[in-house]
């Protein structure tokens, strides 16, 4: 059945657990998703980005979830915009069925300029009013993260950095944020914490503290109804990144989020982890697997099919370790 991001969110806080948010562009990652939820009795959320709705259609992406809500009844289903930028976006989202958006006014609406304070504030209010009167739960974004583009600049130290800012200017201020969140009335809010998005977030092994805890804790301490959502989450397994290569793929050596830290988040108020990444990589290495081991195959069946399933294992995993499994 269709839920709200808030409806979600208030019953993962209450019990303890986060909920991965997997972004979906066609009809292999919903029924991925769906499959690894049935299995251990999770509920879903799934987001669409810009990109996404450009590629699949609005209506398509609408029918989709539709079937997948059908197919899996018993499975709460949270369909979220994933950086809306405008009201525009975040408004057609609601009408195609969403239940759920973020509006990113950490960003202008070219998605790429950093916004000023009180233009996010503005445009994520006007969101929130427009959204609550239809019933739709709003996720707002305060502070820098890596660009969405260029994935985050390397520090010595091998913590992501954006556009020379140092670590520190890169994390959200919990005063802002008991501000922000007084001011626009969302119910998740993103903040920045140390990751990034894109598969090059750091250029050497994290030595175990790569998310800034302490800012974690202070903004739940101070906001433990306002539900915290952590972007730039894949792990980025050193077993998906070797196939790839294994297999024709030519990606230097990064390193993701450990899966540990995430749990860690989790412990201090972290509800939503948006992951995309993993997806992506898990289902690509497998396309490669096919089309280097069996050059004669041309059934695109063959490279889906076992895409399909290594998503559904990701999530699966990703649902057992955040806690989510059994909470259906
Ligand atoms: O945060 C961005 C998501 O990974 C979506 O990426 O805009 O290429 O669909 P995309
Ligand atoms: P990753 O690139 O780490 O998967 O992050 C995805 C994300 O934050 C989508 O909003
Ligand atoms: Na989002
Ligand atoms: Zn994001």
């Amino acid at each position: 059945a269709r839920i709200t991001l808030r409806q979600l969110l208030d019953h993962a806080a209450e019990q303890g657990y986060g909920v991965p948010a997997f972004n979906i562009n066609n009809m292999e990652q919903g029924l991925a998703i769906m499959e690894a939820a049935d299995v251990v009795d999770a509920p879903v959320i799934m987001q669409a980005s810009r990109g996404a709705r450009t590629y699949a259609n609005d209506i398509m992406l609408a029918k989709m979830i539709e079937a997948l809500a059908e197919m899996y009844p018993h499975i709460p289903l949270c369909m979220h915009q994933d950086h809306g930028n405008n009201e525009a976006t975040c408004l057609s989202a609601i009408q195609h069925g969403f239940t759920s958006v973020m509006m990113d006014g950490s960003l202008k609406d070219d998605a790429k300029t950093p916004a000023d304070y009180d233009y996010n504030i503005a445009v994520t209010r006007r969101v929130v009013d427009a959204a609550h009167w239809v019933g739709a739960s709003v996720e707002g974004e305060l502070g820098v993260l890596g660009s969405l583009e260029h994935g985050a600049g390397e520090q010595e130290d091998g913590h992501g950095a954006e556009g020379g800012l140092s670590h520190d200017q890169l994390l959200t201020d919990p005063d802002q944020a008991v501000d922000f969140v007084a001011r626009t009335k969302v119910d998740a809010l993103a903040i920045a914490m140390g990751t990034s998005h894109g598969a090059y977030k750091f250029s050497r092994k994290p030595d175990g503290n790569i998310l800034a805890m302490h800012v974690i804790e202070e903004i739940h301490r101070r906001l433990p109804g306002v539900h915290l959502v952590m972007h730039g989450s894949s792990s980025v397994p050193q077993e998906l990144q070797d196939l790839f290569n294994a297999s024709g793929g030519e990606m230097p050596q990064t390193w993701g989020v450990p899966v540990e830290e995430i749990v860690r988040g989790i412990r201090h108020g972290v509800r939503k982890v948006n992951i995309d990444t993993d997806c992506r990589l898990a289902m690509t290495a497998q396309f490669r697997k096919v089309a280097q081991n069996a050059k004669s195959e041309f059934d695109p069946r063959k490279f889906l099919k076992p895409a399909m399933d290594a998503m559904r294992d990701l999530c699966r995993e990703r649902f057992e370790l955040f806690g989510t499994a059994g909470q259906a």
